[in-house]
């Protein structure tokens, strides 16, 4: 067993850690006051080599490994979730669900566009009454011989606005549940697909999320994901990984307001010391590191797994389920330690733990994840 980061790991983090100070930190209280995108930060991030990470070398991507993905996740995340979560989208769930299950001709056109930051992606699995009850899909694909016909709405997709592709879940068969469900890469110029009004969210507020409406869009055979039938399949398997993705996030939100903590702890007076001299803050202070170490050696172990080849979906829902716990615990400690100044929006934690929320919520909410873990130790 081996705890310690490679070189090229270092230098990965080291160069997430760096953009995250210098490119994001400067006016990321402003582009959550205003619902603001940060597509100046995203343009960058592609041309970095942060919007394909794991992605086939060939079609643009980095071919890095799962840790050197949530290295960089974790950093990004600790100071801005907004844009963390673009990046997560973008990276776990559509670049990944392209490379591993698309056709080359789906990885020529979209996959190296999306690997470079020259386009960017969306996950639209989610409808007004199918959030966590996912295979409840009303969307529906019918199949006209060349090509298929989408109707329906999508809810709460993230990128939703400002994405140029999107992985659209459909039905095709009914009778079949599940198993006539596909999945299809939809282009934002189509006819008949339409981007519904924007979400005012109460956290990662510089990210946008939206509705989207498809009305008798046509979407050629060639741009089904695998078989007839998959489609499912596919959503859960891109969700598993999607899941360690949102677990750095988590992780990130934790460590960015548990070190501004601590910080503020060194400098901020009472009772004419230092709070860190008091043992309610101290404690504070070892509880945080606490928890988030062991959310870490989660988040790690489950990267791990991913690239080992071995089985991640308990791994990942573990992650998650725990990390967005600790950054919902972390964030509100992180609060209450700068009292009066982490109410106010100048100190960054109040809008940490306003952004730790969705973490608990998004990619499967925890009572999912306690579905997913419950049925995988139960099983045997
Ligand atoms: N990998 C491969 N196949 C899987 C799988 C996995 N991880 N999990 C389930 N399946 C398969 C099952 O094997 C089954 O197939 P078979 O019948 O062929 O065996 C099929 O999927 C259906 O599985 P279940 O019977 O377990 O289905 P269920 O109705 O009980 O639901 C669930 C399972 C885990 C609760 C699932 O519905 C789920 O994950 N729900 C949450 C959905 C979710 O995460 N939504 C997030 C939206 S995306 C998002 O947030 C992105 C964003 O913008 C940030």
């Amino acid at each position: 067993m081996d705890f310690k980061l490679t070189e090229e790991h270092e230098m990965i983090r080291q160069a997430a850690k760096d953009f995250a100070k210098n490119e994001l930190l400067p006016g990321v209280i402003e582009r959550d006051n205003k619902q603001e995108f940060p597509r100046e930060q995203i343009k960058k991030l592609g041309e970095l080599g942060f919007m394909g990470m794991m992605a086939s070398p060939e079609y643009g991507g980095g071919g890095m490994d799962t840790i050197s993905y949530v290295l960089a996740m974790e950093e990004l995340s600790k100071v801005d979730a907004s844009a963390s979560v673009v990046v997560s989208v973008n990276n776990s769930l559509v670049c990944w669900g392209i490379d591993t299950y698309g056709t080359d001709l789906q990885k020529e056109k979209y996959l190296s566009k999306l690997t470079t930051g020259e386009a960017l992606g969306a996950f639209c699995l989610s409808e007004p009454e199918a959030g966590s009850d996912a295979t409840s899909q009303k969307t529906t694909a019918i199949d006209k011989g060349d090509h298929y016909v989408l109707n329906g709405t999508k809810n709460w997709i993230t990128n939703g606005g400002n994405a140029d592709f999107y992985l659209v879940i459909a039905q095709t068969d009914r009778e079949k549940k599940h198993k006539g469900i596909n999945a299809f890469i939809v282009e934002k110029s189509w006819e008949g697909f339409e981007v519904g009004p924007k979400e005012d969210k109460m956290g990662i507020r510089g990210s946008d999320t939206h509705s989207l409406n498809f009305n008798d869009v046509k979407v050629p055979k060639e741009n089904r994901i695998g078989e007839d039938g998959f489609g499912f399949k596919f959503a859960m398997k891109t969700l598993s990984g999607g899941r360690i993705g949102i677990a750095a996030q988590a992780l990130g939100i934790a460590a960015g307001a548990y070190e501004l903590s601590k910080e503020y702890s060194k400098t901020r007076k009472a009772f004419g010391t230092e709070i860190m001299n008091h043992q309610a803050i101290a404690f504070k202070i070892a509880d945080m590191h606490t928890q988030i170490e062991a959310a870490r050696h989660l988040v790690m172990k489950a990267a791990w797994d991913k690239d080992q080849g071995q089985n991640y979906d308990l791994s990942g829902a573990m992650a998650k389920l725990y990390a967005s716990q600790v950054a919902m615990d972390v964030s509100t400690e992180a609060v209450q330690i700068h009292g009066g100044n982490g109410y106010v929006k100048e100190y960054h934690v109040e809008r940490m733990m306003r952004d730790a929320k969705i973490t608990q919520i998004y990619e499967g909410t925890s009572e999912i994840q306690k579905i997913v873990i419950s049925r995988s130790v139960l099983k045997d």
